[in-house]
């Protein structure tokens, strides 16, 4: 779907946000809290951007990109982007929705992860839902959306805190988490420490897992590729071997399989792929630890093989 870039503003330090309409003026597709749209940008590069305005919005979808100099290129493309330029989005997808019929939930953002918990916020609000939002970043100065936080009609919900606070200003994430809830749901956006830490504290004060949901807006470091091994196609019996340097996806690909993706990072879950046997080397950040434990689906644009094959439900 084509939209036009009707505002791009800073919204903290090197964080723009931008609003997408349709060139028409007509609704949008609706969405839901959590849910983001892949951005396409030059060169074939895809970008995910949560959405973080007001589900109930239909005029524009708001996202914001945090430039990132040490970026594989989509924030700095989308940064060098113009207000009334044209952009190819998808319609909005949710990996990260946000379970309703909680009695209480709990959002915790670090840095620009904030952006799908607005939505959340604000979804919740509207419902009249029981929630809390706690929000980290590094500065006053680098925290987005802080004013739209402090005058919104949920402030008192909402808690701040600063890496460089000189008065202990800082998240205690043990003290937060300590007491699980059955009824209460956990929702984690921010950089990969943040999640980790979160997730620990989460476990070590006995959440349960169905309650605990965390997105990522970045993928998993990178890993050393790793050794060849096959995959065979239970459709057709058909063996292709994944070279050293391939992802299971390029490998498919080189034989004529195509495989959708759209992050290529092991965030999004796009290539989510059944494993009907064999041992995954999953290297994805989308699948939950039970998930992955299971061993019977993987994410082939970044994950591997512990096995000598793996056969795929293709
Ligand atoms: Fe996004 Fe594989 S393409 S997880």
């Amino acid at each position: 779907m084509q939209v036009n870039i009707a505002r791009k503003f800073a919204v903290a330090t090197d964080i723009c946000a931008f609003e997408l309409v349709r060139a028409d003026g007509a609704a949008l597709p609706s969405f839901s809290a959590g849910a983001h749209i892949d951005v396409m940008l030059r060169d074939g590069l895809v970008r995910q951007y949560s959405l973080c305005n007001t589900p109930s919005e239909s005029h524009c979808y708001r996202i914001a990109v945090l430039r990132d100099a040490h970026s594989r290129g989509g924030s700095i493309a989308m940064h060098a982007l113009k207000e009334g330029g044209l952009l190819h989005i998808s319609e909005p997808k949710n990996h990260f929705p946000l379970h309703t019929q909680a009695r209480h939930s709990l959002l915790l953002a670090g840095g620009i992860g904030v952006t799908p918990i607005l939505s959340m916020a604000a979804a919740l609000d509207h419902a009249g839902a029981s929630f809390e939002m706690h929000y980290c970043s590094r500065s006053a100065a680098r925290m987005a959306f802080r004013d739209r936080l402090t005058e919104s009609r949920f402030a008192e919900r909402v808690h701040l805190y600063f890496d460089d606070a000189q008065d202990g200003g800082r998240l205690q994430l043990d003290a937060l988490l300590a007491q699980a809830q059955p009824d209460t749901h956990l929702y984690v956006c921010g950089p990969s420490g943040f999640i980790a830490a979160a997730m620990d504290a989460a476990k070590a004060a006995g959440w349960n897992d169905a309650n605990v949901h965390r997105e990522f807006f970045s993928g998993a470091p990178v890993q050393e590729s790793g050794g060849a091994f096959q995959v065979k196609l239970s459709s057709t019996g058909r063996v292709i071997d994944v070279a050293p340097d391939l992802t299971v996806v390029a490998a498919l690909a080189q034989a004529g399989v195509e495989i959708p993706t759209s992050c290529e990072q092991g965030v999004c879950g796009t290539c989510l792929t059944r494993v009907l046997s064999g041992e995954p080397d999953h290297r994805d950040v989308y699948l939950m630890d039970e998930e992955k434990a299971a061993n019977n689906q993987f994410l082939p644009c970044c994950s591997r093989s512990k096995s000598p094959m793996l056969v795929l439900d293709l």
